[in-house]
């Protein structure tokens, strides 16, 4: 089965979206929200509803870039949040994006990709940040089947896949977890390495 944006829509349509908390999540807004500089360039990737975007936004945050390859949940956030700036709103392929950020916020799109993307997801993820800019958020911990998506990792395969170009400056447990996902996630925050 293809991961394609044709994929993605159709789980918005079925409303077969698991993944969706429905609220902000705890994790994102705690680390994003203790952010001082409310001018900070942010990518929110693989966004889905965005409800961080839209916490951000009410928040004082002036630069939240949302991605998502599918149109409905953009749609959804456009119409919660009337006001989040419309060229800040990205319908495309992460993949094919090409500006760059101090700040990318990680939550449930690396594990909605194919595991045999994670490389590049790495490689891209570099490419979308400014030097010593952050991709920050949380990771999976469960084993990989290779069941998904969400398809699991481990720490130890994070760190062999992001310590070459990144400094890993957290990789931890993540205390503050939606109940669900508790003892399941790992909290992180991985810093470009200069070229
Ligand atoms: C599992 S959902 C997670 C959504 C959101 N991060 C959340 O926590 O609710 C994965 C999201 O990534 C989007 N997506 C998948 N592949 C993508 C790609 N190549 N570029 C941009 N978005 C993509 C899907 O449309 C979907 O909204």
């Amino acid at each position: 089965m293809e991961l394609n944006a044709q994929y993605w829509e159709n789980r918005y349509r079925d409303e077969s979206t698991g993944w969706d908390i429905g609220y902000p999540s705890d994790p994102i807004i705690a680390y994003a929200g203790q952010l001082r500089n409310k001018d900070t360039n942010i990518l929110i990737p693989g966004a889905g509803n965005a409800y961080e975007a839209g916490w951000l936004h009410d928040h004082g945050f002036t630069h939240v870039t949302v991605i998502d390859i599918a149109p409905t949940p953009l749609n959804n956030l456009r119409e919660r949040t009337p006001d989040f700036p419309e060229d800040h709103l990205l319908q495309t392929d992460l993949f094919k994006h090409h500006k760059t950020y101090e700040l990318i916020l990680e939550q449930t799109f690396f594990c909605a990709l194919s595991p045999s993307r994670r490389q590049e997801y790495v490689h891209k993820m570099y490419d979308l940040l400014d030097e010593g800019g952050k991709l920050a958020g949380v990771l999976f911990d469960f084993p990989n089947n290779g069941e998904g998506p969400p398809f699991g990792g481990s720490k130890e395969e994070y760190l062999g896949l992001f310590s070459e170009r990144f400094h890993i400056k957290t990789l931890e447990p993540c205390y503050n977890s939606i109940k669900p996902r508790q003892g399941k996630e790992l909290f992180f925050i991985f810093e470009k390495k200069p070229a």
